[in-house]
């Protein structure tokens, strides 16, 4: 049991859960801080701190380099976290390796980091490795694993970053390395979102319960390969989910959601077990011997693609492009659009959402972003303009006009039409209005939208301000 123990943010109305393991984090840490100021004239000056987060995500890990400004923020505790450039300032520091942590065998987890460790140092100077502390946060493909599974690879890892003789920084071997909770995840993109359009700046807050306090954060809507997350301030303290997040000396009490097996990749594979219940195309010990192709609507017009199931089992599509059908596909098999919903009102699986501000901004992230690139929606848009842009791309193209007729897609080609229906399928669950502008973004002002920023400005908040 080792993830539900990390909930970094503290619950305010929500379960009280993980806060013995974040005061243990933040005092070890606190001390680590304070040793950071070098009593030595040259580097006294040279109060920059940097921190470096990894996340380990269902189809990838990646490592990103952060910095602030350590005076300032043990003087005032207003502070901002800044992601790592290089020289010319328009480019993260940043490095991805595939596949997903998830699919790593314990054995092979320390060859398997070592390529972002080794990039890592490269952009932390050398005299500042040992006072870096270093995270590594895995979210829903390591959720998904089986508990002795995770926690293998999870030590695994804690074994390998812990290690002086190969990995320089500052890490607790104890809480370093987590598998955290989806509404982790939720908040961290939340503060991403928000710290990087300038949200989180003191003075910026109006009380919970004014309509101009909507106005002033941001949504942050996240689809990852395995989980999807939702995290916004609604304008009164929501009835669950709710947590209370405390930056720049500034409350704000938000509504973090995670739904584990609705990320794109996931998803797609529940729809693609739907296909073989539906289509009864016997049982699937037979099928994977089967010359007979699935049916499938959400894909591309006479393009066959293999899919795999939940259970791991391939089998053969044929796509038909049949859109609208791919829609209500997802409707009544994924999002568990008519579960019993205790809590009015519910968003999908019969899950409580509060309402959305009306003038709150929405920032649609990750594979938000990924798919409305390819429909050449990305930036400002809508529900409804992505999906004309879906329903004409996946009812008009077939396999020999498809990459001509959608470039941007690639690899993607054989899921882009389930993923635009999904899309707009839990947008729409939201209640977002078709017409409401959504900003998908990958990047604000040249910076990653990826949740690591909010977790790293999370871990200087605990760092210094719990000490
Ligand atoms: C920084 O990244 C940008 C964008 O990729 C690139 O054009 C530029 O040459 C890089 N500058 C340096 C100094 O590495
Ligand atoms: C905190 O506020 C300051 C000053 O308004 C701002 O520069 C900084 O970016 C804010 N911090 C975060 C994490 O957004
Ligand atoms: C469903 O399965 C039954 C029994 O295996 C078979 O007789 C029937 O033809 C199948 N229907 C379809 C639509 O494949």
């Amino acid at each position: 049991m080792r993830w539900p123990l990390n909930l970094v943010m503290r619950p305010s109305i929500g379960a009280s859960i993980g806060l013995p393991a974040v005061v243990l984090l933040a005092s070890q840490l606190g001390v680590a801080a304070a040793a950071a100021i070098d009593p030595n004239g040259a580097l006294a000056a040279d109060s920059q701190s940097y921190g470096l987060m990894i996340d380990a995500g269902s189809s990838g890990t990646r490592v990103y380099a952060y910095y602030w400004d350590h005076d300032k923020v043990t003087r005032s505790g207003i502070f901002a976290v800044h992601p790592l450039m290089n020289k010319s300032g328009k480019k993260q520091l940043a490095s991805k390796i595939k596949p997903g942590l998830s699919t790593v065998q314990p054995a092979n987890v320390a060859k398997y980091l070592q390529p972002l460790i080794q990039d890592a140092l490269q952009y932390i100077p050398i005299a500042k490795h040992a006072e870096t502390p270093l995270y590594l946060k895995a979210t829903a493909g390591m959720r998904l694993l089986p508990a002795a599974q995770r926690d293998a690879v999870i030590d695994a890892a804690a074994a390998y970053l812990g290690d002086k003789s190969r990995v320089p920084f500052r890490f607790d071997s104890v809480y370093g390395a987590q598998v955290i909770p989806g509404e982790s995840e939720a908040l961290y993109g939340w503060m991403t979102v928000n710290a990087l359009a300038g949200r989180l700046n003191k003075g910026q807050q109006s009380p919970p319960t004014s309509g101009a306090a909507g106005a002033q954060t941001v949504a942050a809507l996240d689809l990852g390969g395995a989980s999807t997350q939702v995290a916004f301030k609604p304008l009164y303290a929501p009835l669950s989910n709710s947590y209370r997040v405390h930056i720049n000396r500034t409350s704000h009490v938000i509504y973090a959601q995670s739904y584990l097996r609705f990320g794109m990749n996931a998803a797609h594979r529940r729809y693609t077990a739907s296909l073989v219940r539906q289509q009864n195309a016997t049982a699937p010990p037979s099928l994977e011997k089967s010359t007979q192709m699935l049916r499938n609507p959400c894909g591309i017009r006479n393009m066959q693609s293999s899919a795999t199931l939940e259970t791991g089992q391939v089998v053969q599509t044929l796509g038909t492009g049949q859109f609208a059908e791919c829609r209500a596909i997802i409707r009544s098999s994924l999002l568990g659009l008519d579960s019993f919903c205790a809590t009015t009102p519910c968003a999908v699986n019969g899950v409580y959402m509060p309402d959305m501000p009306a003038d709150m901004p929405i920032y649609a992230t990750s594979n938000y972003f990924e798919i409305s690139d390819i429909l050449d929606v990305a930036g400002s848009s809508s529900i409804s303009r992505l999906l004309d842009r879906a329903q004409d791309k996946c009812t008009n193209l077939d396999a020999s006009s498809a990459a001509s007729g959608l470039p941007k897609a690639k690899d993607d080609i054989g899921i882009v039409c389930f993923a635009a229906a999904l899309i707009v399928e839990l947008l729409t669950a939201y209640r977002i209005p078709a017409e409401r502008q959504i900003h998908f973004v990958e990047k604000l002002s040249d910076r990653s939208t990826d949740w690591t920023l909010g977790a790293m400005i999370d871990m200087v908040n605990e760092i210094y301000m719990t000490t």
